[in-house]
């Protein structure tokens, strides 16, 4: 009965053996269905959400007795944080669960990018043999941007160097000190764009993310730069990245999220020099599980009484 069990809705999909935690304890009801299947939502007191929620202050509204949002993932964006804290909701998420494999994804982005893979495989699948047209570049001895230098950005520099890339990285809280320890070069926004031959974005969107590589940074960047974005729709604003691959600045893009997902902006998505996957870098059997069972043993305990940790 209500009183001595938690009800946790749990709204997109997870992985379930992540869940297991929380589908086991004699202390929790869950439910899986997405919170517009259901008319009453007054009963739960965990929600757990990946992207495709959106948390309004309408929804929370909604759930008096909630008590906790958890993200089985890193951004948070889909979740409207201060009307959370104004009805008392706390919100967490899995911050580094997905570090490798979205680290991963960025560099097989990056490789497809530069050697043209996905336009050459959809090549030879319509019967054809071209070898001239997918003519691509070495990832050796290119400077690799990155901005945003956080899990995510730190794994892909290791990766980098590994290919023998030179790293410029540019983050507000990273210091010269910490920068040397690892290996990569600091520089400010302005150096990374000058500097590099691909540029690679790892922050969160925030008011001064939104838009970061726009008209004016990207015009700053090397004629040729490839840019590339599996972090959040919107740090690379799309109408000026349209801009500068129609002006052949921009020699190509990878894009794993958009402004509007599902993505629609076909001009964008129809650049020959364009690559793209739906938002998909956290899509991994390991990440998933990780994400999932982070936020579930967490919600589990702050549900009987500890203090939520990744808040
Ligand atoms: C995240 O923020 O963790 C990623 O975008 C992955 C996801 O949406 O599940």
């Amino acid at each position: 009965s209500r009183t001595n069990t938690f009800n946790i809705l749990v709204s997109d999909t997870m992985s379930k053996e992540g869940l297991q935690p929380l589908l086991e304890s004699p202390l929790v009801e869950c439910v899986q269905k997405n919170v517009n299947e259901l008319d009453q939502l007054d009963q739960f007191d965990a929600l757990l959400v990946r992207s495709a929620t959106t948390v309004t202050e309408e929804l929370l509204l909604k759930m008096p007795n909630l008590k906790i949002v958890a993200r089985a993932g890193v951004g948070v964006d889909n979740i409207d944080l201060d009307a959370a804290t104004k009805h008392g909701v706390v919100v967490i998420n899995a911050p580094d669960g997905n570090t490798i494999s979205t680290a991963e994804h960025t560099f097989a982005m990056m490789s497809s990018l530069l050697r043209k893979i996905p336009q050459a495989n959809a090549s030879i699948k319509e019967g054809l043999w071209n070898r001239n047209k997918y003519q691509g570049s070495e990832l050796r001895l290119k400077t690799l941007g990155i901005i945003g230098f956080g899990r995510i950005g730190s794994q892909i520099a290791q990766r980098a160097k590994a290919f023998e890339m030179k790293l410029i990285v540019f983050d507000p809280f990273l210091t010269k000190d910490r920068a040397e320890k690892l290996g990569v070069e600091l520089g400010s926004v302005e150096e990374v764009l000058a500097a590099a031959d691909i540029i690679t974005v790892h922050t969160p969107l925030t008011k001064e993310t939104k838009g970061l590589l726009g008209m004016k940074n990207i015009a700053k960047t090397k004629p040729g730069v490839f840019l590339i974005n599996c972090a959040r729709g919107g740090i690379i604003d799309e109408q000026a990245l349209k801009h500068y691959l129609h002006t052949g600045h921009v020699a190509g893009a990878a894009l794993d999220v958009f402004v509007e997902e599902p993505a629609t902006d076909r001009e964008l998505l129809d650049f020959e020099n364009v690559i793209a996957t739906p938002h998909i870098a956290a899509s991994t059997k390991e990440a998933q599980l990780n994400v999932a069972s982070q936020v579930a043993e967490e919600v589990l305990q702050f549900l009987q009484g500890a203090p939520a940790t990744n808040s």
